[in-house]
């Protein structure tokens, strides 16, 4: 046999995920607004807490995650068999996808849902089916018109990333009734702790009586953790036990652990990180739109600026942010090539970001 191994049908098929990127040649310390990190970085308990795992990164962690299962339960009213730990809530898009697609089956999203959703997809041989998004926000009708007798799992992220929109609870639940009983509805709340708006509702109240419902979290944005990876999932019991059997034992770290309960308990961290994004959203957004540029309304940590396809490019805009030493995202990878994802900073940052384009208006 000379034959090279190859990969699952359609792996190769897959565009690789391309971060948010890091760094810029010649700029020692760039300002990295491409990822939607937390701004403040992570709380002084947090990091505390981190420090003193030390002691114990030569024994294996906890694979139940118990003592972090209890805090969650705790914090948000949730039964603590019902929670599925993972290495960043990417992890939980991919082991619910392991577990329940087969090859030929699919999944449906948004036209602008996030990527996370469609790659593992597409590692199970599964396929992708996009729901048109024109007002660049998840449709109801547009979604439930995609599922078919394949369709095990629809993905909504509420709030959606990069477009900043988001779904009522009403919205959902109306999805929800919309969907057969035997396909998942999986609401990734993701940037749930910046959001305002009275008729956004998280779905945990849904989730709690509903059998088909998964409802995630993350530790990487108001708790400043992404470089830890610590994500969850608040799920029906049959769905745990069944991500379980495949779910590799030990998928969240000694310190990863001991520094989530620590976050979680840091309320003062997490309200500081959260005014800082509310205080700076809507200034951001005023400023660049007084540049003429079109800026979306966001929930999130982030706003989506959408440039001219001539002249005055998202991707001339982004070589002029790189030139003064700011990093933001280009999103050409969703569909969006006109756009230019730029995560809320700090003071400083978010006036070099108001600067830097202002000078690009009128350059
Ligand atoms: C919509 C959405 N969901 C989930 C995540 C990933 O979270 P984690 O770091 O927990 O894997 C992100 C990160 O950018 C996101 O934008």
């Amino acid at each position: 046999m000379t034959e090279a191994p190859q990969p699952k049908p359609g792996i190769l098929e897959i565009a690789p995920y391309v971060g948010g990127k890091s760094s810029i040649a010649g700029v020692a310390e760039p300002m990295k607004l491409s990822s939607n990190e937390n701004a403040l970085g992570a709380g002084e308990k947090a990091r505390e807490a981190y420090a003193a795992a030390i002691r114990n990164i030569h024994v294996y962690p906890d694979g139940r995650a118990n003592k972090l299962r209890a805090a969650v339960a705790e914090k948000h009213g949730l039964e603590p068999e019902r929670l599925i730990f993972g290495n960043g809530s990417d992890e939980v898009f991919a082991l619910l996808n392991q577990t329940y697609l087969t090859a030929g089956d699919n999944i449906v999203c948004g036209q602008y849902g996030f990527l996370a959703y469609r790659i593992s997809a597409l590692g199970c041989e599964a396929q992708v089916k996009l729901a048109p998004e024109p007002g660049y926000k998840a449709e109801v009708d547009a979604l439930l018109a995609q599922v078919d007798e394949r369709t095990r799992i629809v993905y909504v992220s509420n709030p959606s990333n990069p477009t900043g929109s988001y779904n009522t609870g009403e919205e959902i639940r109306r999805l929800h009734e919309g969907l057969p009983a035997n396909v998942i509805l999986v609401i990734d709340e993701a940037y749930a702790e910046f959001v305002t708006e009275t008729d956004w509702e998280t779905a945990f109240p849904l989730a709690r009586d509903a059998s088909n419902i998964v409802v995630t979290r993350t530790f990487s944005k108001i708790h400043g953790l992404g470089g830890l990876r610590i994500g969850f999932g608040y799920a029906p019991l049959a769905i745990c036990e069944a991500i379980d059997r495949i779910r590799l034992p030990f998928n969240v770290s000694v310190a990863g652990l001991d520094t989530a309960v620590a976050a979680l308990a840091d309320e003062a961290h997490q309200t500081a990180s959260r005014d800082l994004v509310l205080q700076w959203r809507p200034r951001l957004t005023q400023a660049i739109r007084g540049f003429g540029f079109e800026v979306l309304p966001s929930v999130g940590n982030f706003v989506l600026v959408l440039f001219p396809e001539t002249g005055r490019t998202a991707s001339a805009a982004n070589d002029y942010l790189n030139a003064k030493g700011i990093i933001v995202r280009q999103v050409g990878g969703y569909g969006l090539p006109q756009g230019l994802r730029i995560t809320i900073g700090t003071e400083d940052q978010n006036r070099a970001v108001i600067d830097a384009l202002s000078e690009f208006a009128a350059s």
